[in-house]
């Protein structure tokens, strides 16, 4: 077992799906993987391993924020050799034609976040995804013509935020919309040498204040995991 993980080495597969909700972990592993077990309850961060056609699959909860995610982004990949990570979450959108239940791929993530501040000090790195994992979510979508958004999103240390025309600098420069980890995990896989990619199902608008109810979640979740898994296999 890791600090915040309690599997037994080789219960977790070498990918792993993870959205930051724990229960969306359990939901996604009931929905879509074969004989699934759990294997990590400590603090409630849910992960389960199964199959899906045939390939060992884990998905893992990996809390809000960088500082959350990071904890299990590290432990995944320095403790339990996962070689593939795909982020499946949430985001604001930041543009007028980026809609509620648009499934985004972020190519890249800039970031409000102090973390890569202190890793590269006064300098900017450009966190971005994986181009294997992001073609084979591309190729996925559109050969069952699901529409997708691709390109730079931002990773925020905040949800809440005082300003509410804060986001249009970004949108300005092109900026898809918000959520509050891909920055992370793009840094850690790279200097890991892993391969990730995040997946977004746009939850709200920072454009119109529109947001979708906890059921049509549910609902436009489906897409975003079924495009993630076609990215794990072969
Ligand atoms: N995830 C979903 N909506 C978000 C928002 N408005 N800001 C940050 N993260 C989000």
């Amino acid at each position: 077992m890791s600090t915040h993980i309690e599997a037994k080495k080789g219960e977790i597969a070498e990918t792993v799906l993870m959205p930051g909700d724990p229960l969306r972990a359990k939901w996604i592993a009931e929905t879509f993987l074969e004989n699934s077990f759990c294997y990590n309850r400590v603090r409630g961060m849910l992960g389960f391993t199964g199959t899906f056609n045939g390939k060992r699959v884990s998905v893992q909860g990996s809390g809000m924020g960088m500082p959350s995610a990071m904890i299990y982004f590290h432990e995944l990949i320095k403790e339990y050799g996962v070689k593939n990570i795909i982020r499946v979450g949430s985001a604001g959108s930041y543009q007028e034609d980026v809609k509620l239940n648009d499934v985004v791929l972020a190519m890249a993530a800039s970031t409000t976040s102090g973390m890569n501040n202190s890793r590269f000090i006064n300098s900017d790195y450009s966190p971005t995804a994986n181009f294997e994992l992001f073609l084979k979510a591309v190729n996925y979508a559109q050969q069952h013509n699901i529409p997708i958004k691709a390109g730079n999103v931002l990773s925020s240390d905040e949800f809440y935020v005082d300003d509410p025309n804060e986001y249009k600098l970004w949108a300005e420069y092109g900026i898809l919309c918000v959520e509050m980890e891909t920055a992370g995990l793009y840094t850690i896989a790279a200097k890991y040498k892993v391969k990730a990619l995040t997946i977004l199902t746009i939850s709200d608008s920072l454009v119109t204040g529109e947001r979708l109810s906890a059921e049509d979640r549910q609902t436009s979740f489906k897409d975003m995991v079924e495009i993630a898994l076609a990215a794990t296999m072969d």
